[in-house]
């Protein structure tokens, strides 16, 4: 007989085909529609901090430089009040194999599959992550495919997602291309049923855990050459998983008082799921359309339960206009003679609000770079968002608005990034949960969760959740 291969049959044998891919039981760390333990969960990877360094050292992840950016900050005193202008800092995350963090994501998923006799490996992706499984999975010598949503419905492609296009086929990858739209999970489940691949998903504990030692780098980096912890570690934010790896390595390795800055480029107004929208837009990651949602509910991932948790770590959230980022990578560029991608600079932009009015002794370290080129490169995006019909000019970044307007700042006092208010952030989570579990339904347990994955009190749960009421 054969296999119902209908979009309504392939998705309700979700967790079958998930089961088989990961080789991980979620149902033993669930306790309920909201709990999970999910420090056990991430435990029960089996790996070590110690193992997850050897691993990576062997597929050319990790041990990324740190650079002072001395000509940026030199230029952020310059437009600071008396004594304020922070020291500013990027890991050079452009050094992994694949151009980006994401290769620590991928490099344990890579090494797992392989360990457990899996032939190949499969994402679901757009982003840089497509290239960095594709690029473990050809050092591991596993076979991979990559599911990518690329077009929209004329069949143009964002030009920043044809180019990792091209670097996923680059390490050798077999890349299902797709335009926008729901079949994306459908594609992802069938080819995992297919194939008998393994699902290195962005969101389970493999990914989060290999991004911890890039928290722990940063530390080890900072104490050498300053003689103390960061004062705050400015990460861009999408789905979460940047944050919460780096965070929790940075808790690992005792830096508990850094602030966690997230940072993502405003695009509200744009709809993550619309095909108009999908080419109106000169960032495909690191922006509000995911960092929003995937906040205020991480678990709304292809796994049971998202190992990417962000407001468990985050202190504070900063968004950025797309126009003040792409100034930002210019003054990189032109500054300090590093030609670097969109990802990286958004929080690189953020840095430059924050270390304005912190202290000239105080240390911001911009967590990550990314490679750039081709149509990741910002004169491709600007020149596409042109012929999108978007009017780009130099002036006001305030007048920035997503899908209409890019407007790139004149000087650098321009460049403001704006604080979201973090109780209404978790609010929002709070009501999501109680979409998925009725209050009146709520025990202890739940209750201990949710102040652990909103880094607040049980008390005000408690409270934020009665005021919802
Ligand atoms: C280079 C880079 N930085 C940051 C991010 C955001 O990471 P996350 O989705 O884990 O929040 C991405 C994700 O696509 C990325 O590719």
């Amino acid at each position: 007989m054969t296999r119902d291969m209908s979009y309504a049959a392939v998705t309700a044998r979700k967790n079958e085909i998930m089961k088989a891919s990961l080789g991980i039981d979620f149902s033993a760390f669930i306790t309920s529609p909201i709990a999970f333990d999910y420090e056990r969960m991430m435990r029960e990877t089996g790996y070590t901090h110690a193992d997850i360094v050897r691993i990576q050292g062997e597929t050319k992840v990790g041990n990324t430089p740190l650079y002072e950016l001395r000509n940026i900050t030199e230029a952020v005193r310059k437009i600071a009040g008396p004594g304020k202008g922070a020291r500013i800092f990027v890991k050079d995350e452009a050094a992994n194999a694949s151009g980006s963090f994401k290769a620590r994501r991928a490099s344990i998923s890579a090494y797992e599959a392989a360990k457990k006799g899996y032939k190949g490996i499969i994402a679901a992706t757009s982003g840089n992550y497509g290239a960095a499984v594709a690029s473990q999975a050809a050092q591991r010598g596993l076979k991979c495919i990559i599911v990518q949503e690329v077009f929209d419905s004329r069949f143009v492609g964002q030009p920043e997602i044809v180019e990792k296009s091209r670097a996923c086929e680059a390490y050798g990858a077999e890349v299902l291309k797709l335009s926008v739209g729901p079949e994306l999970f459908y594609m992802l489940l069938r080819t995992l049923e297919e194939t008998g691949f393994f699902n290195a998903s962005l969101y389970t504990p493999f990914g989060i855990r290999g991004v911890e030692t890039l928290g722990t780098e940063i530390v080890e980096q900072v104490r050498a050459r300053c003689g103390q912890n960061p004062d705050a570690v400015v990460i861009t934010h999408a789905g979460g998983g940047n944050l919460t790896g780096t965070a929790r390595g940075l808790q690992a390795a005792g830096a508990t008082d850094t602030r966690i800055v997230a940072c993502s480029v405003d695009l509200s107004g744009l709809h993550m799921a619309s095909d108009k929208d999908f080419n109106r837009k000169s960032f495909t990651t690191g922006h509000t359309g995911f960092g929003v949602p995937f906040a205020t509910w991480p678990d709304r991932v292809d796994v049971p339960r998202n190992a990417a948790r962000s407001l468990r770590y985050m202190d504070e959230y900063q968004l950025v206009t797309q126009g003040e980022v792409f100034y930002v990578t210019e003054l990189l560029t032109k500054l300090e003679g590093l030609e670097r991608g969109p990802a990286g600079n958004t929080s690189l932009t953020a840095a430059v609000t924050l270390a304005r009015q912190l202290d000239r002794d105080q240390i911001v370290v911009v967590q990550e770079t990314e490679y750039t080129g081709a149509g990741k490169h910002h004169n491709r995006q600007l020149s596409f968002a042109r012929e999108n019909g978007i009017e780009v000019r130099r002036g006001d970044p305030q007048d920035n608005v997503p899908g209409k307007a890019i407007v790139i700042p004149e000087r650098l006092d321009q460049v403001w990034g704006k604080v979201q208010d973090m109780e209404k952030l978790r609010q929002s989570y709070l009501k999501n949960a109680v979409k998925a579990l009725p209050v009146e339904q709520w025990t202890d347990t739940d209750y201990a969760f949710l102040a652990a994955d909103l880094k607040m009190s049980v008390d005000w749960v408690k409270e934020n959740v009665a005021e919802l009421k």
